[in-house]
């Protein structure tokens, strides 16, 4: 790198304006991410953008949970002025505002020795399945258990199943997600067991994030979900030992990409209450 080059590099606090010329950059990657997704992301989080010649060339996005977590997502360095230590400046600069957290992060192929050389570990992989949702098979659910609408009495529980499963404080993300989409719940009895939540993202919608207390719950929810979208594109990014690959390629919903999971500091612990089977969006974890 010049000294020339990298004096035209400025990085600055991302705004609501900015959403527009970020979504050109996601969109260059062919990343399926509309404005509204930008906005909203945007709007639970924090984001910055590197400028040359005060173009956008750069961003990233960061969110906090709780004290001690935090996740970054939405890096993305346009592709004529890749390879110029862009995309390590974003990083490191948000890496500062994090200071003393956890990081977590989903990285694609290409961005995994970035994050490497700056102290992430893998720890797991997740699965991005989609497809025009055909009709539905039904999964019979067991005796005692129902899959129904979300009330407003559910709230404290779900987040309370959402922390226990994830490890982390995510009532930032369910109070945005439920506000915004449609939320059915798993009870046993009366005991709410799991959630899953419908949203419009990207190309159509997006099933996120989908915890129960094991495997025949996550298909009786995404089952829900998916049988009422017959005929329009659905998007579910699972775990990979979530087991829910094979079932959902079976039932025409396909695996098309991966990312790696990577953690910088001491990755969260879940409980064992339920499990996060489909995480929120690979941006934010
Ligand atoms: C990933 C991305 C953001 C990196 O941005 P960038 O500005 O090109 O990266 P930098 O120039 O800052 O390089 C970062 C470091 O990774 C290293 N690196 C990049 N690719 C590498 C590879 N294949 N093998 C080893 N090291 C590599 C660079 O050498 C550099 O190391 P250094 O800082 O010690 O010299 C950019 O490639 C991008 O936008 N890719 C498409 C979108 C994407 O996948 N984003 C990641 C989402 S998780």
């Amino acid at each position: 790198m010049t000294v020339h080059e990298a004096a035209q590099i400025v990085l600055r606090d991302m705004t609501g304006d900015d959403v527009h010329a970020a979504s050109e950059l996601s969109f260059e990657q062919q990343w399926p991410h509309r404005e509204e997704d930008w906005a909203l992301f945007l709007s639970i989080g924090e984001g910055l953008v590197a400028e040359i010649d005060g173009k956008i060339v750069g961003s990233i996005l960061g969110w906090r949970f709780g004290d001690h977590f935090a996740s970054i997502g939405m890096v993305i360095v346009t592709n004529a002025v890749q390879g110029r230590g862009i995309g390590r400046q974003l990083m490191e600069a948000m890496l500062r505002r994090f200071e003393g957290r956890t990081v977590m992060l989903n990285a694609t192929v290409e961005g995994v020795p970035l994050y490497r050389k700056l102290g992430f570990e893998e720890y797991g992989t997740i699965c991005q399945h989609q497809a025009v949702s055909p009709a539905q098979p039904l999964v019979p659910l067991r005796q005692g258990e129902r899959v129904r609408p979300m009330g407003a009495a559910d709230g404290e529980a779900l987040e309370t199943l959402y922390a226990n499963a994830s490890g982390i404080d995510r009532k930032l993300i369910l109070d945005t997600f439920q506000a915004e989409g449609s939320t059915v719940v798993l009870c046993r009895e009366h005991e709410q067991t799991g959630f899953a939540i419908l949203r419009r993202y990207g190309r159509g919608w997006a099933i996120a994030p989908v915890v129960a207390p094991d495997v025949t719950g996550a298909k009786a929810l995404l089952a829900h979900w998916l049988g009422t979208q017959t005929g329009s594109f659905c998007r579910i990014d699972i775990a990979e030992n979530s087991e829910l690959g094979a079932w959902l390629t079976e039932i025409g919903l396909p695996e098309v990409g991966r990312v790696t999971c990577m953690v910088r500091g001491t990755a969260p612990v879940p409980g064992d209450a339920a499990t996060v089977f489909g995480i929120a969006a690979q941006a934010l974890g």
